[in-house]
């Protein structure tokens, strides 16, 4: 039976070794404990590093942890220290967390770390590698794997392969300076789909992917040679059920029931009914904006005096990387501020601030959650954030504020929270006054609409909306693969060629015969073509014709002397056998003075545009423009077009990169069509890459071959690839087999 192969750097739990024997604790961040739901629930194996280094594990305990492990549905790949210290420690946490949080000034770049990031990468392939069959369903996790998808599919072509990043993805501007870039978004192109929690960072991946690989990127579909990856937005859930759950028995336990922590807890509301406990619960990490809070607070305390004493701030801070060095700076410098304050602020019966710096059990996070009168999360930066959409679950009765940064993925979904610029401490104080005060109505009508939502996409229905995505990919795919111009389909392409009593042949010329060129002058054809072409066109009962938007005198200079058969602006004008180009349509052009000025002004505000000027026709080519400004550029000016053509007989072609206005009667299929029927043709042969090919693919009798170049949605029976498949029918042409 086919399963799922859950890949990340983190298991569900991880191993430590105290005298002489192992134990598992469960992980903790977003990942680990969004996934352990997923994990549970079905026919899965999780593959990921155990936390402890190859030099940490006694030979004599590896059967034990295998089978720990294996109790968890998991399986191991083991790193040695210096793997630890270069992958981990180094490339994932001291170059891409910093620079995708936005923490420029902290990424490091180091050689050595990023070939250590390749190596390890290569090890947690080659352990899908050994597990995955065919039919498996691969899914990697996180910003540690990122080259892991391409290095599995260079093994296994047509396996599924689905990427989820769990940390923002950044803006172009910032990922730019990464030295690795293009081999990093090329890791990740290995998948068939790649999921982020928010929209701005599928975005800015697309952006990136852009910019940096040239790539076709249309909607959320990144167009590869071979492939066609998709790009969606899933913002993760939690398990709702389990944190309602435990918070509705919590909240029936007796006296002799709770933890010590509760009672604590209790005995410090029953101390002073109207103090509110203030909650905090991080990794102590950089991006969470601890020690923004901890200032924050104090800002706070000064600005409404008459919450001293009355207030309480819990900070739960979960030790984390702490081999980084900055996690040691946060460290210290968290210490001293809780110190400071603590000691400045502090009475014989208060003390303002109660920091943890430990991990705890779930048992008692719950009771952090539920004791607590307001949430208040102000990452500066943060992927998801699942600690904000925990405490709403567990807010049985419905009351408690949560206070959210902005800057959190979770704030997408979670606006009925306080939301707050972590760095606007007037804000932040004055939120905390509002929620000290919000009415309990309020409060109430604000969760209600929290909990429905989370209760609805909790982790199950993001899982399974996930991989419900990555199986229609596939499917997608399939159905592309279907209608390839195979080998097998080529050959009997071929059959019916030789066999034909007169032949029909178009061509398109600009990325068909030829490839892009930033200056379409430039394109000109190569010698290999022209023999191809020579050997074609000489062929008895052949009629080749050469069928192009390009203009006349282009084609006149490349062509004429070869005496190819011609069409060109679209059809507007035709040559045969040699001859001088007549026209095929009568056309005006009287509409020309009036538009042209209109893609002047577009040339002017768009760098890297410019105008060509056609016998009958004004394309604007946007080849060379920033990709996104260009997009957005060109939907503009259509937009422009369509309320200044409305009444003349004109249509605007949206073609690679260009736009092209002309009349309407005219188009490449009414021309392909003017050809059919000068003669009885019973092989019609087509093949084009951009949207003007597609009036020929629709008009052409039904029965002739018509091939688009590329993977875009068409009207076209099969499709190729790229212009060197094209080359490949044309040498079959040319040899007649
Ligand atoms: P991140 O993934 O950056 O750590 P999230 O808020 O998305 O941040 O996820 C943190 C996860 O770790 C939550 O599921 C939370 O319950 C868990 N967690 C946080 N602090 C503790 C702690 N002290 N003890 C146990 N689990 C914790
Ligand atoms: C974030 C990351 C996870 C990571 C977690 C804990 O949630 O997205 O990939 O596992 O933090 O960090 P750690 O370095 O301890 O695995």
């Amino acid at each position: 039976m086919a399963k799922t192969i859950i890949i990340s750097n983190r298991l569900p739990v991880q191993l430590q070794i105290s005298n002489g024997d192992i134990s598992a604790v469960p992980s903790v961040g977003g990942l680990a404990t969004g996934m352990k739901s997923v994990h549970s629930g079905g026919d899965s194996l999780w593959i990921g590093w155990s936390g402890l280094t190859d030099e940490e594990i006694p030979e004599e305990l590896i059967p034990k942890i295998d089978s720990a492990l294996a109790e968890h549905g998991s399986s191991k790949v083991n790193l040695t220290e210096k793997e630890v210290d270069g992958f981990y420690y180094g490339f994932s946490n001291r170059t891409v967390w910093p620079l995708f949080h936005y923490f420029l000034e902290y990424s490091e770049f180091e050689l050595d770390s990023w070939e250590i990031y390749k190596a390890v990468n290569q090890k947690f392939a080659d352990a899908i590698l050994a597990k995955a069959d065919n039919e498996d369903t691969i899914w990697i996790h996180d910003y540690q794997l990122m080259l892991v998808p391409q290095m599995v599919r260079a093994e296994r072509p047509d396996i599924s392969i689905g990427f989820f990043l769990h940390i923002p993805f950044p803006s172009y501007e910032i990922f730019r300076t990464l030295p690795w870039r293009r081999e990093v978004l090329q890791g990740l192109l290995g998948s068939d789909l790649i999921g982020f929690h928010t929209y701005d960072y599928e975005r800015h991946f697309l952006s990136s992917v852009r910019r940096l690989l040239g790539l076709e990127v249309s909607f959320n579909d990144i167009y590869l040679d071979d492939r066609v990856i998709k790009v969606d937005s899933f913002p993760m859930g939690i398990d709702y059920k389990k944190f309602s759950d435990a918070a509705k028995e919590h909240s029936q336990r007796t006296e002799d029931e709770k933890s010590e922590l509760q009672k604590r807890l209790d005995t410090h509301k029953k101390s002073a009914p109207d103090a509110k406990f203030f909650l905090s619960i991080d990794r102590l990490d950089y991006t969470k904006g601890i020690a923004k809070r901890l200032n924050a607070f104090e800002y706070f305390l000064k600005k409404y005096p008459q919450y001293k004493e009355k207030v309480r701030l819990i900070i739960l801070a979960v030790p984390s990387r702490s081999n980084v060095p900055q996690y040691q700076l946060l460290k210290r410098e968290v210490d001293e501020l809780v110190g400071r304050i603590n000691g400045e602020l502090s009475t014989v019966s208060w003390t303002p601030i109660w920091y943890f710096y430990r991990s705890m059990p779930f048992d008692n996070l719950i009771d952090l959650y539920t004791s607590s009168d307001i949430a208040w999360l102000t990452p500066i930066r943060d992927g998801m954030n699942l600690v904000a959409k925990e405490y709403i679950a567990t807010r049985t009765d419905k009351t408690g504020v949560l206070i959210l940064s902005e800057m959190a993925g979770s704030a997408n979904e979670m606006n009925e929270s306080l939301l707050i610029n972590p760095n606007n401490f007037e804000q932040i104080a004055d939120s905390l006054f509002e929620a000290i005060n919000m009415p309990e109505e309020e409060q109430i009508s604000r969760n209600t609409l929290l909990q429905k939502r989370l209760e609805r996409y909790n982790v199950e229905k993001w899982a399974n909306d996930f991989m419900n995505s990555l199986v229609n990919q596939k499917e997608k795919d399939q159905t592309y693969r279907s209608r390839r111009l195979s080998v097998d389909i080529m050959n009997t392409v071929m059959n019916s060629y030789t066999n034909a009593k007169r032949r029909l042949v178009f061509l398109d010329y600009d990325g068909t015969l030829a490839g892009f060129h930033n200056d379409p002058q430039k394109a000109s054809p190569d010698e290999e073509l022209y023999s191809l072409l020579d050997e074609i066109s000489s062929q008895p009962n052949t009629d080749m014709y050469l069928i192009s938007g390009r203009d006349k005198e282009t084609f006149t200079k490349w062509f004429l002397p070869k005496k190819y058969n011609m069409i060109v602006e679209h059809g507007v004008w035709i040559s045969q056998g040699g001859e001088e180009f007549r026209m095929l349509e009568t056309v005006k052009k009287d509409w020309m003075e009036k538009i042209l000025p209109v893609l002047e002004s577009f040339v002017d505000r768009t760098p890297g545009s410019f105008i060509e000027e056609k016998n009958y026709s004004l394309a604007w080519h946007y080849r060379n423009t920033d990709p996104d400004f260009g997009q957005k550029r060109s939907v503009e000016l259509n937009t422009v077009l369509t309320s200044l053509i409305a009444n003349d007989d004109l249509s605007v072609l949206n073609g690679n990169k260009v736009m092209e206005i002309k009349s309407s009667n005219v188009n490449k299929g009414r021309a392909s069509m003017r050809v059919y029927t000068e003669h009885e043709y019973d092989f019609v042969f087509a093949i084009g890459d951009d949207w003007t090919d597609e009036f020929m693919f629709q008009e052409l009798p039904e029965e002739s071959i018509t091939v688009k170049v590329g993977r875009q949605k068409t009207q076209a029976r099969y499709f190729v690839d790229n212009t060197k498949n094209v080359r490949e029918i044309l040498k079959r042409f040319a040899d007649k087999r």
